[in-house]
C-alpha cells in the first residue's frame, strides 16, 4: 500500500484545516495509507516510510513559516543521503500573497531533489468553503496519483 505524508505547521489554526481537509480528500481514495504529522514532529524517518508529500503551512513575512523552514533544513542533508526522490505538492495558507513561500519551498526542495506533482495551491485571506474543497481536491488528486503509481 502506498503511503502519503500530509506534513503541516499552522500558527492561528487556517493551515490546520487546510490539512485536515486534505486528509478528508486523500482518504477518500483505497488503497493509500494517509498519515498526518505535524512539522515538528516529523523528520526524516517519516519522509523514508512516505512514498507522497503534501507540506501545508503559512507564507510568513513573505517566506515559507519558520516552522516549515526548520523542518525542511532539519531534512535537507538526510533526505539527499538516502537518495530519497518524493513527488510532493504544496498546500499554502496566506493572508494576501503566499508566493514568496511557494518559491522557497520550490527552490530547497528541488534541491534534494523531490519532483512537485501537482500545481501549488495558494488560499488567501479566511478559510472558506472554496479553499476547504479545493484543499480536498488537491489531497485525493495525490492520493489517486500515489493508487495508481504514476509518479
Ligand atoms: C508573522 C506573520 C507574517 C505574515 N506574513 C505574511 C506574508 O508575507 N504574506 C502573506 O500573504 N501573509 C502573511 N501572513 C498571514 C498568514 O500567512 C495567514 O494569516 C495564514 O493564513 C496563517 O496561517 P496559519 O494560521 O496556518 O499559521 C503573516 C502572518 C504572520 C503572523
Amino acid at each position: 500500500m502506498s503511503s502519503l505524508l500530509i506534513n503541516y505547521h499552522s500558527q492561528s489554526g487556517s493551515s490546520a484545516r487546510l490539512a485536515a481537509a486534505a486528509c478528508r480528500g486523500a482518504r477518500r481514495e483505497a488503497g493509500v495509507d494517509v498519515r498526518v504529522s505535524r512539522v515538528w514532529d516529523a523528520g526524516v524517518a517519516d519522509l523514508r516510510a512516505a512514498d507522497g508529500l503534501l507540506l501545508v503551512a503559512a507564507e510568513n513575512s513573505g517566506g515559507l513559516s519558520g516552522a516549515l523552514k526548520d523542518f525542511l533544513d532539519r531534512v535537507f542533508y538526510p533526505a539527499i543521503d538516502c537518495g530519497l526522490l518524493l513527488p510532493y505538492a504544496l498546500l499554502i495558507s496566506a493572508g494576501n500573497d503566499g508566493r514568496g513561500a511557494v518559491r522557497q519551498a520550490e527552490r530547497i526542495l528541488s534541491g534534494i531533489p523531490f519532483r512537485p506533482v501537482a500545481e501549488p495551491v495558494i488560499v488567501r485571506g479566511e478559510i472558506n468553503a472554496t479553499h476547504l474543497t479545493a484543499s480536498e481536491e488537491l489531497g485525493q488528486a495525490l492520493a489517486a496519483g500515489l493508487a495508481m503509481g504514476i509518479y
